[in-house]
C-alpha cells in the first residue's frame, strides 16, 4: 500500500511480513495464523493459543500437556526479583512493578539470542511477578502456583488464594486469548525493532511494556473504568459525553487506527461483560450507545466504534481485578505474542531502521560558544 507520510504515525505502513495474525479493519476480522478469533475466544484456553502463536498449529492433547508441563515447571521467581519486588514502595504502578521485574529477572536469568525456551519461561512469570506484588500490597503472603492450573485459573488463584470460579476463569481465558496478538501494533513493532538489533529478548520485552502502558495503548481500560465512575447514571451519560467531544476529549476505549468497523473483540468482550455483571452492563451499554451516536453527530465519517479496551474493564472487574491490574494483565496476555514476533524477527532478522523526513534547517553559520548572544 502507499505510505501516507503526511498523516505521520506511519497509518498504512507495512513494516515487516508476519504469519502469525491478521487484522482485517475493513472486515472486521482478527485471525491468528488462519484462525478466526471468534472460533478461538470461546472454545479454547490461553495455552492452546500462545501453542499456536509460537509454534504455527494448535496443539494435540500430547502437545498441550507437555507446554502445561513446560509452563508449570517455569512457574516461581528467583530472590533477586522477589527482594526487587518487596522494595518497591506499595504505591508504585503494577505496570511499573512488572516492567521492572522482568527487567531484573532478566538481568539474571537471559542473554544471547531468543529462544522458544526463554518465550515460554518469561510468559509464565508475568503472572507471578504481578500476583506477588499484589499480595504484598495487601499486606498478605505470597503464594506458591498449583501446578493442576491453567494460565488463567492459576493468576487468579495467586491473587486471591481461592481456586477462583469457573465462571471468572472462562472470562479471563477467554480475555487472555483475544488479546494474544493484534498484527503490528505499537508494542509489538517497539518488541521487534529491540529484537531486529540482536539484543536479548528480555530487553525487547521491557521495551513492549513501556509501548503497552500508554493511554493511546494499553492503558486505557482503567481510564474507561475511570469515565464510566465519572459519568455515573444513565441521566449523565449524553450531556457529559456532549460535553467531552465538543471540547476535543479522547473517549477512552472508542476509535482504533486499522479498524473502520467494529472490533470484533470487543463484541466477544460485550457478550462477555453483559454475563458477567448484568448490572453494571446496562450503564456501559448505554454510555456505548449514546457515545456511538454523538460521535456520529459530532465526529461525521470518522468511524469511530468502540475498541477491545471498552469491554476488556467491564470484564476484568467482573473477574475481580483491581483497576490498576488492567494494563498489566493486558500484558500477560499479549506476551505470548510479543514473543512470537521477536522469535519470527530473529528467525529471518534485518534491522528495523526506517528514516525520517528531515524539515529543519540546513544552511546555519556556526558561532562559537563564547560569541552566541
Ligand atoms: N474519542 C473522540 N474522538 C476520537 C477518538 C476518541 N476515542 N479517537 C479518534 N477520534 C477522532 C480524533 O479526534 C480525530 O478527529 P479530527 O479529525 O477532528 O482530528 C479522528 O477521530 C482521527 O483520530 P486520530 O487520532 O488521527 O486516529 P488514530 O488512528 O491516530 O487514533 C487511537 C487511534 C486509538 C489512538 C484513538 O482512537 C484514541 O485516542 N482512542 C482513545 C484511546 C483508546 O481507547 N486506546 C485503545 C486503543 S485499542 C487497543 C490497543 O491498541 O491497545
Amino acid at each position: 500500500p502507499a505510505a501516507k507520510p503526511n498523516k505521520g504515525g506511519l497509518e498504512g505502513i507495512v513494516a515487516a511480513t508476519t504469519a502469525i495474525s491478521k487484522v482485517d479493519g475493513t472486515a472486521g476480522r482478527l485471525v491468528y495464523r488462519g484462525y478466526d478469533i471468534h472460533d478461538l475466544a470461546r472454545t479454547c484456553s490461553f495455552e492452546e493459543v500462545a501453542h499456536l502463536l509460537w509454534f504455527g498449529h494448535l496443539p494435540n492433547q500430547k502437545e498441550l500437556s507437555e507446554l502445561h508441563e513446560r509452563f508449570t515447571a517455569e512457574r516461581s521467581l528467583p530472590e533477586n526479583v522477589l527482594q526487587t519486588i518487596r522494595e518497591l514502595p506499595s504505591t508504585t504502578e503494577p505496570m511499573d512493578v512488572l516492567r521492572t521485574a522482568v527487567s531484573t529477572w532478566g538481568a539474571v536469568s537471559i542473554s544471547g539470542k531468543p529462544t522458544i525456551e526463554q518465550a515460554i519461561a518469561v510468559t509464565a512469570r508475568f503472572p507471578l511477578i504481578l500476583a506477588a506484588f499484589n499480595r504484598l500490597r495487601n499486606g498478605k503472603e505470597i503464594l506458591e502456583s498449583r501446578s493442576e492450573l491453567g494460565h488463567a485459573a492459576n493468576y487468579l488463584y495467586l491473587l486471591t488464594g481461592e481456586v477462583p470460579k469457573d465462571e471468572h476463569v472462562q472470562g479471563l481465558n477467554s480475555y487472555l486469548v483475544l488479546l494474544a496478538d493484534h498484527g503490528m501494533n505499537a508494542s509489538t513493532f517497539t518488541a521487534r525493532i529491540v529484537a531486529s538489533t540482536e539484543s536479548d529478548i528480555v530487553s525487547s520485552l521491557v521495551a513492549a511494556l513501556g509501548a503497552l502502558k500508554g493511554p493511546l495503548h494499553g492503558g486505557a481500560p482503567s481510564k474507561v473504568q475511570d469515565m464510566l465512575r465519572t459519568i455515573g447514571t444513565v441521566e449523565n451519560a449524553e450531556p457529559w459525553l456532549r460535553e467531552a467531544i465538543t471540547h476535543g476529549g479522547r473517549l477512552m476505549g472508542f476509535g482504533h487506527r486499522v479498524y473502520k468497523t467494529a472490533d470484533p473483540r470487543a463484541e466477544e468482550l460485550r457478550e462477555m461483560a453483559r454475563v458477567a455483571d448484568p448490572d453494571d452492563f446496562k450503564l456501559s451499554r448505554h454510555v456505548e450507545e449514546t457515545a456511538l451516536a454523538l460521535l456520529d453527530e459530532l465526529k461525521p465519517g470518522r468511524r469511530l466504534y468502540t475498541n477491545v479496551e471498552y469491554y476488556s474493564a467491564a470484564l476484568m472487574k467482573a473477574v475481580g481485578l483491581s483497576g490498576d491490574l488492567f494494563t498489566p494483565t493486558f500484558a500477560v496476555s499479549r506476551c505470548a505474542g510479543w514473543t512470537a514476533h521477536i522469535l519470527e524477527q530473529v528467525s529471518n532478522n534485518r534491522l528495523i531502521r526506517p528514516e525520517a523526513e528531515y524539515t529543519g534547517p540546513l544552511n546555519e553559520t556556526f558561532v562559537p560558544l563564547a560569541d552566541r548572544s
